[in-house]
């Protein structure tokens, strides 16, 4: 078991919806309490990441300006504070940053630095701190009215920077097969599996943090995913809904459900107390 330690937690650099923080008190609970190697392969703001402790760590996610961001901290701090720093919460420079990406040659054109200054400017200053792109995969969450917002956390920046350094995060922006296929998963290892929640209902279906959705399917092929860790001697700890599919997918695993408080949705709605699944392969 892992105690949340306040004082030394870092505090994740964005929100991300699904963001982990509020009930990270209890989720770290259910955690091994000596950690070799820590594997994340959906790791979004990475509040598990940053509190947990362990000896070295892989992270992954599916979206390549998220893992801008993280690579900027690590290795670009001062490129990235500059940059920063030149953006300003003004609503026309807000949407000339985020028609960077309608640039066929936005990737070519555009340093991992600018692409991670870009996404962290964007959700400090856009509505409800949400990430949220069109069909084309276009950044369109629209400008938020706020008071105020620290575009340029430098403490949270440089904690962050100095954490993902000292333990040398290796960070990878891979679907999260491509994690196990590509062998970054040791038999050491425990993995902490927080993937697009199963909807409850079809109309709480929000799943779009990159082109694609995440469906039924793809729940069945995470926990098909989950049967080759445990079949390798790999623990594992899943965060997912308590949609039926989810208890019927992950029966033969130890399943608790916690009373988790979620902070942003696509709506804005539905905050507040809600429940959520703890799904594990390990005993205590
Ligand atoms: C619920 S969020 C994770 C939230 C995170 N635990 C936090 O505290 O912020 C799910 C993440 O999975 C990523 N994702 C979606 N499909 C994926 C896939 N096939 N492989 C890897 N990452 C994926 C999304 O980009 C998103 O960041």
């Amino acid at each position: 078991m892992q105690i949340y330690d306040p004082e030394t937690a870092v505090r994740p650099f964005v929100k991300w919806v699904g963001g982990k923080r509020r009930s990270l008190p209890v989720l770290m609970s259910y955690m091994p309490e000596h950690i070799d190697t820590y594997v994340e392969p959906f790791v979004g703001g990475g509040a598990m990441l940053f509190a947990l402790k362990f000896k070295k760590a892989v992270i992954s996610d599916l979206n390549p300006e998220l893992i801008c961001a993280y690579k900027a901290i690590r290795d670009d701090l001062e490129g990235l504070k500059k940059l920063l720093q030149t953006f300003k919460y003004d609503k026309e420079q807000f949407l000339e940053v985020r028609a960077w990406d309608r640039d066929n040659n936005f990737l070519e054109n555009r340093t991992e630095t600018e692409r991670g200054a870009r996404l962290i400017y964007l959700l400090k200053t856009c509505f409800n701190g949400l990430y949220r792109v069109s069909g084309k995969g276009y950044f369109n969450t629209p400008f938020g009215k706020l008071d105020n917002p620290n575009i340029c956390d430098v403490p949270t920046l440089e904690r962050a920077h100095a954490f993902l350094n000292e333990k040398q995060v290796e960070i990878l922006n891979l679907d999260y097969n491509e994690v196990l296929r590509r062998g970054y998963i040791t038999k050491d290892a425990v993995v902490y599996l927080d993937p697009p929640y199963a909807p409850l209902n079809r109309t709480s279906y929000f799943t779009s943090y990159a082109i694609g959705d995440f469906t039924d399917c793809d729940q069945t092929m995470l926990r098909d995913y989950c049967d080759v860790l445990n079949a390798n001697g790999i623990r594992f700890l899943e965060s997912n809904s308590t949609a039926p599919i989810i208890f019927d997918l992950y029966r033969k695993y130890a399943i608790t459900t916690l009373n988790a408080r979620r902070s942003i949705n696509s709506k804005g709605t539905g905050r507040g107390a809600i429940k959520e699944l703890v799904i594990r392969n390990y005993a205590d």
